[in-house]
């Protein structure tokens, strides 16, 4: 494969053909914020929060779905990235509860920490804001929809790692949100409980119902353990 040679935010950069803007930044020890990409799911381009300035282009094209070429210069905090950042946090703040000081993922919230990061406190944008009733009727999964970013890692998550494809979007601009089919529970759908897509929500919008009021993240250590569930004996951390 092929190598190609690129600048990014003046470091020279030389990666395989086909990496993306957003992996290249990272090789180089860089890091691009970003809110509906990860490394183990079919790229989206969905938040828009890893977008950058590229050399010759009119528009700040996500990283995450822009492949590197030739030459290509790169700046992933130019001014003008860092405003439009900032604006895309305030419009997903203008719709979701300012409610971090009590949210079970206080210290684990990518939005709360990007927030932080571009100093956001609030949205200059008035509007309405949803107000699904939160989901608590299985023994395992808190959804909290009110608190959805729609970036669409749990749909993916569910289809590409589970294999089960229970969740989607639906429905059409405000009203849009992530479904099982017809709507239903996660206990009435075909969901397995396995987690996956808890693992990979970066907001307090899917929670694990068994840490709810236990301890807060920074208190709690990681340990190799077995899961004793299903009796396959997984082992995670
Ligand atoms: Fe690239 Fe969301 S991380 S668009």
């Amino acid at each position: 494969m092929g190598l190609i040679q690129l600048q990014i935010d003046g470091k020279k950069v030389e990666v395989p053909a086909g990496t993306t803007v957003l992996e290249a930044a990272e090789q180089t020890g860089i890091h691009i914020p970003r809110l509906c990409h990860d490394p183990e799911l079919s790229p989206w381009g969905g938040c828009r929060l890893c977008i950058v300035e590229i050399e010759g282009m009119r528009n700040l094209p996500a990283s995450c779905v822009t492949r590197v070429a030739p030459g290509m210069v790169v700046r992933t905090d130019s001014p003008a990235v860092v405003e439009a950042r900032r604006a895309i946090l305030e419009l997903l703040l203008a719709n979701h509860p300012l409610d971090c000081l009590t949210c079970e993922k206080n210290g684990e919230c990518k939005l709360a920490e990007y927030c932080y990061v571009y100093g956001v406190k609030e949205s200059p944008f008035r509007g309405e804001k949803h107000n699904y009733a939160v989901e608590d009727s299985n023994p395992f999964i808190i959804r909290d929809q009110n608190k959805c970013i729609l970036c669409g890692k749990c749909v993916r998550a569910c289809a590409e790692i589970t294999g089960k494809n229970n969740l989607d979007f639906a429905y059409r601009g405000f009203n849009t949100r992530v479904s099982t089919f017809g709507n239903s529970s996660l206990l009435e759908s075909d969901c397995v409980f396995c987690g996956n897509c808890v693992s990979v929500c970066p907001t307090g919008a899917l929670m694990e119902k068994q840490m709810q009021n236990k301890a807060r993240r920074w208190e709690l250590k990681r340990v190799k353990t077995t899961c004793p569930f299903c009796g396959t004996g997984c082992n995670f951390d």
